[in-house]
């Protein structure tokens, strides 16, 4: 009974979406347990470039794809994901399944969500601004609405009722944003409900099903570990828990069914919104790596910050995921640099060193990135077909990341398009399929 976690191991934006793409042709079910539309999963087959953010990015491969009870679902996007996908030849129907307890992300969380950041002005956090964090935080108060909800036109209207007359409070009261309106919000999301309502299934027990055939389920996660909501870089993190362990309760599944944790990393680091960043670049290498890796927001096109690979991180990400097998993605655009730093330690206020990522925010802050510099191969891999066609300074910067986090990488990434990727141990081995 293979299920395999595909996490993601720096702040997001691995590349999550192409190695699921991949992995999801040898798989049955693609599941995602956690998260909504702040997520952006970006996959390019041939000329074609899907940019997917509420459903799994196993869509693309005609494979059934679930939305775990653990998932915020804004029915707009989903909607608009539909009609997108549908247009472009991807059947959706009976493919896709919806969990009766996913949260809904309604209009007035999006209205919040961006109310609050603009209010929070420099010490904002920097989010999608779609919603997420008011959604789940209706979820913990046990006020929210759950997709399940929109199944029962009375109970929908009655909830959106009670809801607003407290949303609106807040919306005029505290953030001076115009009050939502009662018959606009519920005329709209009933019109939604009628057309979600075929999608909606009890996810759980589909998810079991398969594995009790002995079909292939992904987990896919969204976001990544330094964005957990336990685990990350609080208070800069998303509103729910992205590592490997959520993969179970986010699905509805026992962990003990899970054999294989894959994580995601860049072969540098990226990351959007605010909050600390040690392995950071300073001067033009910024700018650099942001055009060589087209390092702009899938979700906000907002620029994202880059850094070298941060192996501190990336270590803290093995062992709080259990990663046993590692994706290194992007490993062309490093082609682009004569020499890499490649951060293996960080140096702590007290002058102390440390391998292990800080257990405490103040120490992670005041954070400074030791580096080893490996030497570059400036030149392009578009022509390598196996791990042997790699230039030696590239597959030891390969094995430089294997030795220090003691992780195989059994993928590796050298360009944007669905081949692009050399895989040294075969990729049936990665997803146990038959
Ligand atoms: P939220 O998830 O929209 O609440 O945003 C919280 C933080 O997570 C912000 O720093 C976002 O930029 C970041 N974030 C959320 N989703 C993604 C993603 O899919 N990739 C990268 N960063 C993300
Ligand atoms: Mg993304």
């Amino acid at each position: 009974m293979p299920a395999t976690v595909i996490v993601g191991a720096q702040w997001g934006d691995e590349g999550k979406g192409k190695i699921v793409d991949l992995l999801a042709q040898h798989s049955d079910l693609v599941c995602r347990y956690q998260g909504g539309p702040n997520a952006g999963h970006t996959i390019v087959v041939g000329d074609e470039t899907y940019k997917i953010r509420q459903i799994p990015s196993g869509v693309v491969t005609g494979k059934t794809c679930i939305i775990g009870a653990g998932c915020v679902i804004d029915p707009t996007v989903f909607l608009a994901e539909v009609d997108e996908l549908e247009a472009r030849g991807f059947p959706t129907a009976g493919r896709v399944h919806v969990s009766g307890n996913a949260h809904v992300i309604m209009p007035w969380h999006v209205a919040i969500d961006q109310a609050s950041e603009r209010r929070l002005g420099k010490l904002q956090i920097g989010t999608t601004r779609r919603g997420i964090g008011p959604a789940y935080a209706d979820k913990a108060l046990r006020i929210g609405i759950r997709v399940q909800d929109l199944l029962d036109p009375k109970i929908l209207r009655q909830k959106i009722e009670v809801a607003l007359i407290e949303k609106n409070l807040w919306l005029e009261k505290v953030y001076g944003e115009p009050p939502l309106e009662l018959g606009e919000v519920a005329g709209r999301l009933e019109e939604h409900a009628q057309r979600i309502r075929p999608y909606v299934s009890d996810t759980s027990l589909l998810v079991d099903q398969a594995l009790r055939a002995g079909q292939s389920v992904l987990l896919e996660g969204g976001q990544g570990t330094l964005l957990d909501l336990d685990h990350g870089t609080y208070p800069f993190v998303t509103s729910s828990s992205t590592i490997a362990a959520n993969a179970a309760a986010g699905v509805g599944m026992g962990p003990n069914k899970i054999d294989r944790v894959m994580g995601v990393a860049k072969a540098y680091v990226t990351r959007v919104g605010e909050g600390p960043f040690p392995s950071e670049i300073e001067g033009p290498d910024q700018e650099r790596m942001r055009e060589f890796g087209h390092e702009y927001g899938t979700v906000t096109g907002r620029n994202r910050r880059c850094g070298w690979l941060d192996l501190v991180a990336l270590r803290y990400a093995v062992r709080v995921n259990g990663i046993d097998r590692l994706a290194l993605t992007k490993l062309d655009v490093l082609s682009h640099f004569a020499e890499i730093p490649v951060c293996t330690r960080y140096r702590l206020p007290d002058g102390m060193e440390t391998e292990d990522f800080p257990a405490h925010q103040s120490d992670f802050h005041a954070a400074r990135p030791v580096y080893e510099t490996l030497p570059g191969w400036e030149e392009p891999l578009d022509a390598c077909v196996t791990v042997e066609d790699l230039p030696d300074e590239a597959r030891r910067y390969v094995e430089f990341v294997e030795r220090e986090l003691e992780v195989e990488v059994t993928l590796i990434g050298t360009g944007a398009d669905r081949d692009s990727v050399l895989a040294p141990y075969g990729l049936t081995a990665l997803t146990g399929a038959a």
